[in-house]
């Protein structure tokens, strides 16, 4: 098969190395790519928002198979593009994709088919969310409706906090048209953790669990970020509380779907608080979590590409994955100033000695390009994702930070401290 991946991130990076694995795939592209993808695939300079030519690519090499990677194409409905064209991808449509696109529309498909999350209400005038936000009282946590990158959400400790977030979100238009209708919820007190599943259209499989970091700096503090690192499995993620988050929220999320008459298919991505009630879904996104992907797909045993084909094609209840034992942890090395401004374009030495020539250590390229002289410069601002696989989290922990020390890149920083919920729980 010919296969495209559409992305440049290390949740990329970690689709391509997996796919190239497989029997199935004689060809593999993708769009744009980085200079570590480029190890594994053949990069075209296509940005993955750009649908048209992607497309137009696609006819031009008759590509088999397309694999969606990041959720902004997804929304723009690059899988009904493609499907127009009678080509296979993997992901939701556009329809299935407001899970992730629109909060207001995930809150109500819970409301109405008995899905726990927190209580809501919706708003498209802010003097009604204000007066909303007065009556319930803080906490509270207020919410643009569309994508915001990340950047959407307040949890508001004071009424005051949730008011100037109203204010920022709708006059201010800091999350543009995302931001022109908000959700306002009830603050859930628990832990937090992640839950994937690859999704058919009918039926569900289980991801191996994984949690990642959101914070910037160690002990979990600072602003919020992509993820400044994962771990798998994530015991926060008990077999019960598995069971019980299938039964009540995945499999009744893909019912209700399937009612509504938007099937669906790809990985669904449950954001959860494990609250004492239970797991409630705090949001879903369309994708895999990056860096969660690079993790979850290190420990994968079987072959990933049919079990993709698999969920396209609605054929995952014969499925089952495999999945080696050990633990897996990833440290993303990021450019100095993120999440905030950060310098383009500096040197990253000695990435060939610090991955070694053991299959227990992968580095993944989530913001490089190539420069002039073939060296590696840092392209983003999450950079490198070091992920090391070892029989516990703590020897996972110790082998990815050997490869992160030897890595030579002054302009990069990394916590310290990835995977320390787990390692309190081993
Ligand atoms: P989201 O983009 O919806 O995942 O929200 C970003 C972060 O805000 C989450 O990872 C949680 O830490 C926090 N958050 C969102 N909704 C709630 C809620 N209802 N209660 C408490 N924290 C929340
Ligand atoms: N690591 C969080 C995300 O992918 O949204």
């Amino acid at each position: 098969m010919k296969v495209l991946v559409v992305g440049g991130g290390g949740r990329e990076h970690a689709l391509c190395w997996t796919i190239a694995a497989s029997p199935l795939c004689h060809k593999l592209y993708c769009a744009p790519g980085n200079a570590g993808i480029a190890e594994e695939a053949e990069c075209v300079p296509i940005a993955a928002e750009d649908a048209e030519a992607l497309v137009a690519f696609v006819q031009k090499e008759a590509i088999d198979y397309v694999v969606v990677g990041p959720e902004a194409p997804l929304v723009l409905g690059l899988v009904d593009r493609l499907g127009e064209i009678g080509v296979k991808a993997f992901g939701p449509s556009a329809a299935a994709a407001q899970l992730e696109g629109s909060k207001g529309f995930t809150k109500d498909l819970c409301a109405k088919y008995g899905i726990p999350t927190a209580a809501y209400a919706r708003f498209t005038e802010a003097a009604a969310a204000k007066a909303y936000v007065r009556e319930e009282g803080a906490p509270i946590v207020v919410k643009a409706d569309g994508l915001a990158a990340g950047k959407g959400v307040t949890v508001a400790m004071t009424e005051d906090e949730a008011l100037a977030a109203i204010d920022e979100a709708m006059a201010g238009g800091a999350f543009g048209e995302a931001g022109a209708e908000l959700v306002i919820e009830a603050f859930l007190e628990g832990e937090e953790a992640s839950f994937f599943a690859l999704v058919d259209g009918e039926t569900a499989l289980p991801l191996a669990t994984a949690q990642d970091h959101k914070r910037a700096y160690d002990g979990d503090e600072g602003p919020n970020t992509g993820g400044m690192g994962a771990y798998s499995p994530a015991p926060v993620m008990t077999q019960d509380l598995i069971d019980q988050t299938m039964e009540r929220i995945i499999l009744p999320t893909v019912a209700a779907m399937k009612a509504e008459g938007m099937p669906y298919k790809g990985v669904l991505y449950a954001g959860l608080m494990i609250t004492d009630k239970g797991p409630e879904l705090i949001e879903y996104n369309v994708r895999f979590g990056d860096p969660e992907c690079q993790v979850v797909l290190m420990r994968l045993m079987s072959d990933l590409l049919p079990a993709l084909i698999a969920s396209t094609d609605g054929q995952l209840a014969s499925f089952d994955l495999r999945w080696y034992e050990e633990a897996a942890l990833t440290v993303v090395m990021a450019a100095k100033g993120y999440p905030g401004a950060y310098d383009k374009g500096t040197v990253i030495r000695n990435l060939d000695h610090a991955g070694g020539n053991s299959d227990d250590v992968k580095i993944f390229h989530a913001g490089t390009k190539l420069g002039a002289e073939g060296e590696i410069l840092a392209n983003g601002g999450r950079v490198l994702n070091v992920t090391a696989m070892a029989p516990s989290i703590r020897q996972a922990q110790e082998r990815a930070y050997a490869a992160v020390d030897k890595i030579d890149w002054p302009e990069g920083f990394c916590r310290r401290d990835i995977g320390w919920r787990a390692l309190e729980r081993e």
